[in-house]
């Protein structure tokens, strides 16, 4: 019987495996804020799926960050990021339910969309709830249709929900959620690997 996103992302949290994760997204991580917080003098931000926080935490040590929140649906993931840092904010919310009191300037987010059955809505409410003006949202993802190593993920991993998606997909819900500027490319590519997807546009 698969579980769902949540319930696995719960158990991974309880036997450490957060950690490793955050290892293996590192890379790709640096690489997409480096780009997305270029030339930003102030920002507000938000990880959508935030994990243990680690970004979060991160995020909020540059002097140009006013405030970082991070949002995840694993309870056991935001008692363990509320535990590690007392400073920022982190609320136990799924995504889709979820609106932020004020909008802010940048949304992040590193291996989390596709766990959603209809990623257009999780990419409109964001548009539409979450971003101010002249703002952006940029996501990350390992798991799409051109990375063939991928596609045996939700078998090993025994997910309900992964949504299979080619890159143009993506960049078609991004441009009808109604972003501009929308642009996508790829991080750490090597044999057999086609890299972390990156999906970013600007409201
Ligand atoms: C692959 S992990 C990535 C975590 C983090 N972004 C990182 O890079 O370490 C996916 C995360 O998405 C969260 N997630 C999945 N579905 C969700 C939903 N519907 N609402 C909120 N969070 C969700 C999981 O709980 C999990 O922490």
């Amino acid at each position: 019987m698969k579980k769902t996103p949540v319930e696995v992302f719960s158990d991974w949290a309880k036997v450490g495996k957060d950690f490793g994760m955050q290892q293996g997204h590192k890379n790709s991580v640096e690489k997409m804020l480096q780009f997305a917080t270029k030339g930003l003098k102030k920002f507000s931000f938000i990880d959508a799926g935030c994990g243990n926080g680690w970004v979060i935490r991160d995020v909020s040590k540059l002097v140009e960050c006013t405030n970082a929140t991070g949002v995840d649906g694993s309870l056991d993931m935001i008692m363990k990021a509320k535990d590690i840092d007392r400073n920022n904010s982190y609320f136990c919310r799924d995504l889709l339910e979820w609106k932020p009191k004020d909008k802010v300037d940048l949304v992040h987010s590193m291996e989390v969309f596709y766990y959603f059955k209809n990623p257009l809505k999780l990419i409109s409410h964001i548009y539409d709830n979450w971003l101010k003006i002249n703002s952006r949202l940029i996501i990350g993802m390992d798991f799409y249709s051109e990375n063939k190593v991928s596609h045996s993920w939700p078998e090993k991993t025994g997910v309900s929900i992964m949504e299979l998606l080619p890159e143009n997909t993506w960049i078609k819900y991004f441009k009808e959620s109604g972003f501009k500027n929308v642009e996508s490319w790829r991080i750490g590519k090597s044999e057999n690997w086609e890299g972390t997807l990156v999906v970013t546009g600007n409201k």
